[in-house]
């Protein structure tokens, strides 16, 4: 029988990451997986950003690899999944963490339904094709897991309390979008389980950016362990989520918020 720590080993298994060389959540959900063994593809709309990050990450000692797409663009999905398939062959892992940050802009009031669209084209038909295009690869090879990262937003509304004194604004497409994903990987886990495909969430509460200091102290105030998340904090519910470790767990939407949903 495996050891619980084999069972979390991601050697010998593929894994794609969309932004996955993003500064916040993506190169710490990448670095994870690699760290875990994973050959780690990394893809969003800048191949050089991609190449240099996962340079970054071979000479650390990791297999990685780096990719462009664009999620606002059918044919870029497309050619994505030739991509990956043509060079690797497979994959076991996708990791949706795009989020086109474009599509979301403004307060409810100054939104228009051009806006929605945006949001609507990118966040929604751009995770629609992805998982579309890879399931038909990981039924064939019976095994994949498929993470997607939602937000507290996709669970719950924004506080308005805690933007109070700042600038900062947030877009209701965002939560829209958010909590759709959610529910559609609960239907990618119901339809596809069967076949040896596990979908689940992870639902993290906010990053730790330089945020306006009335905002930080508001939300470390509210939030149960007093602080926002790092880039270590993802890193565990990734490689659970993507290795043999979770295999009975599919449909689940992993809150990573320090607690923020229980209030
Ligand atoms: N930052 C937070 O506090 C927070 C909290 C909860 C959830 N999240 C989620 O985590 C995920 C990553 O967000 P983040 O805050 O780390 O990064 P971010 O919002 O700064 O960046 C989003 C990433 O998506 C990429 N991207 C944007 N448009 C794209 C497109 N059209 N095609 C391909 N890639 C595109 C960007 O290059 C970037 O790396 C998002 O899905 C976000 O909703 C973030």
């Amino acid at each position: 029988m495996m050891s619980i720590l084999d069972r979390f080993s991601l050697k010998g298994r593929i894994a794609l990451v969309t932004a996955g060389a993003g500064p916040l959540f993506g190169s710490s959900i990448s670095q994870a997986l690699a760290e875990a063994g994973a050959t780690v593809i990394t893809a969003s709309r800048s191949l050089e950003a991609n190449q240099q990050f996962s340079e970054s990450l071979r000479a650390a000692g990791h297999d990685a690899h780096g990719m462009q797409f664009d999620l606002s663009d059918p044919d870029s999905i497309l050619q994505l999944h030739r991509d990956v398939i043509e060079r690797f062959g497979r994959l076991d892992v996708l990791v949706n963490s795009a989020l086109t940050r474009d599509g979301h802009v403004g307060n409810l009031e100054s939104q228009n339904p051009e806006v929605w669209m945006k949001a609507a084209g990118g966040d929604f038909s751009g995770l629609f094709l992805i998982c579309q295009q890879f399931l038909p690869d990981m039924v064939k090879q019976g095994r994949g897991s498929i993470i997607n990262i939602s937000s507290i937003y996709g669970v719950v509304s924004n506080d308005p309390t805690i933007y109070e004194g700042t600038t900062m604004v947030q877009p209701p497409t965002y939560n829209f979008v958010k909590a759709g994903m959610i529910n559609f990987t609960q239907y990618l886990a119901c339809y596809y389980g069967k076949q040896g495909v596990r979908a689940n969430c992870i639902s993290p509460g906010g990053y730790f950016n330089d945020q306006p200091k009335p905002f930080l102290d508001q939300y470390c105030h509210r939030v149960p362990v007093g602080r926002m998340l790092d880039n270590e904090d993802i890193k565990g519910a990734v490689v659970f989520l993507a290795s043999d470790a979770s295999e009975y767990v599919t449909g689940l939407n992993l809150m990573v918020d320090g607690g923020w949903t229980c209030l």
